[in-house]
Order: structure tokens, then sequence, then C-alpha cells
């Protein structure tokens, strides 16, 4: 494309990381070819390291892997907003998320585990880190071992688990029915439902450490409480041994499945939502608390509080992480200003940190 300024807008235009660059010249073409590097080298550093993180662990993880920069993971998310990932990766085995574990480590950047996508918010700027998800097939077992319990991988749908175990004869996860997660999701987030809680029938889970160890803990050395699961705070939940409460006959478990669909559908909305928006605080439900301030149907943009569950935050159509966000601070101010009383949220916030938002 020429000399100096010319050629330096061509480059900069049709240049992606990882590219050749061939000069072809005489005379001071050495000292242009330097300037143009340094040039390049220094856009490069401002872009951040995802490009070449991606690079790498393209080259390293097996042939099922997934890996793309910039994905987009409103599409992802039950609630259907937030921006891109700068790295999204789907590895297809323990081996691959280990590769993944040292490389974050490695380049001191964050790492973030997106399960089905509910019970969180993606910021509209979307995620500054290596997004993960257990989505290969290879992710989604369920077998029942010889002592009668069930092992789990960490990407089976709960849903799945539920009619998996239903099947055969298997009682005591019903109350998982309609819980739009994962396993893996389900154990960070001590999932609970009905009155049945993911740990009540947890025996022991294996993970990887974000060293890129594998462990096992048994249920009695886990730190559990209210939607919450101290383990896996640092940690990829891979797997779960599961303990049913008894064997009955199929269609009595089908039954009792429906009758906890039957009460979801009756009582929580059926737009793209992240679940309950705010932990419920002790001896009250936050859903009760938003209703009673007369905050049902306020909106934000296209961000409703639903007409039918007050703890739920509905997409009507295009809102923003921003619309939610800003729904979520009105929501708190009006229930402190009407009971004294100040909600958590209880979806995680991806990138960034609630204090700074609240
Ligand atoms: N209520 C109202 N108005 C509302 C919503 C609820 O008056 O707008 C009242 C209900 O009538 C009921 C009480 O509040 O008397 C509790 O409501 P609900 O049975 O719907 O339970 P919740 O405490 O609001 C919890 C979980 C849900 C779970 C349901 C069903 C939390 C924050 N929420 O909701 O979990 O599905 O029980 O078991 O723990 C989630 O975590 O994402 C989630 C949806």
């Amino acid at each position: 494309p020429g000399d100096g300024e010319p050629a330096e807008r061509a480059l900069r235009a049709g240049c992606q990381p990882g590219d050749w660059i061939v000069f072809v010249g005489a005379g001071d073409i050495e000292a242009e070819v330097e300037r143009l590097t340094e040039s390049l080298r220094a856009k490069d550093k401002r872009r951040g390291p995802w490009q070449e993180i991606a690079e790498t662990l393209r080259l390293r993880l097996s042939e099922g892997a997934k890996v793309v920069t910039e994905e987009p993971l409103a599409k992802k998310t039950t609630l259907r907003v937030g921006g891109a990932a700068r790295v999204y990766v789907e590895p297809a085995s323990v081996a691959d998320l280990q590769e993944v574990v040292r490389e974050v480590r490695q380049r001191g950047v964050s790492l973030h585990l997106l399960g089905r996508g509910s019970n969180l918010l993606i910021p509209d700027a979307g995620v500054e880190g290596v997004v993960v998800s257990l989505r290969n097939p290879g992710w989604e077992t369920f077998a029942v071992l010889a002592d009668g319990r069930i092992r789990v991988g960490a990407g089976l749908r709960l849903k799945n688990l539920c009619g998996l175990a239903a099947k055969a004869g298997l009682a005591g996860f019903e109350f998982l029915e309609g819980i739009p997660g994962n396993v893996g999701g389900a154990l960070r987030m001590n999932a609970g439902a009905m009155g049945g809680w993911m740990f009540d029938v947890v025996e022991r889970i294996e993970v990887l450490s974000l060293t890129g160890t594998r462990l096992e803990y048994q249920r009695e050395d886990l730190h559990v409480g209210y939607r919450h699961c101290q383990e896996l705070q640092d940690a990829v939940a891979l797997a779960a041994v599961l303990k049913p409460r008894e064997v009955s006959a199929a269609e009595q478990v089908g039954r009792q499945i429906d009758v906890y669909r039957t009460k979801r559908q009756e009582s929580q909305p059926r737009e793209p939502s992240a679940g309950c928006i705010f932990k419920n605080p002790a001896g009250d439900s936050a859903g009760r608390l938003i209703d009673a301030a007369g905050l049902k149907g306020r909106r934000v943009g296209d961000a409703e509080v639903s007409p039918v569950h007050g703890n739920f935050i509905v997409n009507r159509g295009r809102a923003s992480s921003a619309d939610v966000l800003q729904l979520v601070r009105e929501v708190r101010a009006g229930v402190k200003a009407a009971s004294g009383i100040e909600l958590e949220p209880e979806v995680l916030l991806y990138g960034a940190k609630w204090e700074d938002e609240l």
C-alpha cells in the first residue's frame, strides 16, 4: 500500500492479531518496518490479551472444544440481556478445562462459569474475562450406581436430571423441576425450590480447583448455606453423587413433578427473567415485600417488575442490563422506604460487584 501513513492505515484496518505481515521494499524500509510493528503492537496491547488467549486455547484444547472471541451472551441467559464474552470456551473434557484454568491463571485474567444462564446478570459492556460453559454433551452424564445412588455431570440440566431420575423410579429430586439451570450452577448456588435444596440430595462433589487440581468433597465437609457453597466460590464443579430419598413407582414421581410444575406455573412469570432477583430476607419473602410496597409492574425501559411475582424482573422485549440495574435500585429503595428492609440481590453480576452498582 505504499509508505508511511497510508500503509499504517491499511494495516490497522486489515490486520488481526496472529497475522503475518510481509514487507517488500528498499532504502529505509527497515526503519519503517520497526515503526509500523511497534505501533501495531501498542494497539494490540490496548485491545487486551483476548485474541492471544483464544489462539493458545485453540491449539491446546481437544477438537470437540469451542473457543471464540466476542461471543454474544444475551441469548445464553434466561433474562436475555448483556454483552459479549471477550473469550468464550466450551471445553469438551476435564483435560480441556484444566488447560483453560491454567491459561487463565497464567495470564492473570478472570474466569466466569456460565451454567444454563439463569440467576445472573451480564453487563451491557460484556465480560472482561474468559467465560466457560459446560454445554458439551460430555458433561451431561447421568448414571445409576450399583448402590442406588446417582452420579451426574455438572452440565446435566436439572430438568433432565429430574426426568431421568423419575424414569428410574428414584424419588427426591422432584423439587428441581422447572429450575432453569444445570447441576454445576445448582451446586454453586445451592439452588432451592418447593422447600428442597440442592445440597439436601448431595453426598459428594467432584471439583476442579482454579490451580487445576481435581478434588472431592463429602457433603459433611462442605460449607453450604442459602444460595451459597463456599467450596465452589473459587472452583469448578465437575460432577456430583446424589442420594435418592426412596425408590418409588415412576408414575408416582411423575405426579409429584406435575404438582410442582403447576404450582410454579401459577405463581411465577413465563417471560424471560433471571429467576428471583433478590434473596429472601430471614423469615420473609422478597416477593411479598415488593408486592406490599406497590412495586409490581414498575418499569425501566423494557425491564419490568413482574405483575405475577414481585421478586422477578422480566424482560418485555429489548431490556438492557442498565435498565435491569436501575430497576433493581428502584425496587430496593422502594422496599426500604416501605418496610425498612434492605434486600440483597440473589443473581450474580458478572464482571462487576453489586456493592459498586447499588
Ligand atoms: N408473595 C406475594 N406477592 C408476590 C410474590 C409472593 O404476596 O408477588 C407471597 C406468596 O403469596 C407467598 C410468599 O410470598 O405467601 C412466598 O412466595 P413464593 O411461594 O412464591 O416463594 P418465594 O419465597 O417468593 C422462593 C424462592 C424461589 C422458588 C420458590 C418456590 C427465593 C428468593 N425464592 O420464592 O426461587 O422457586 O420459593 O419454592 O429463595 C430463585 O431462587 O431464583 C427462585 C425463583
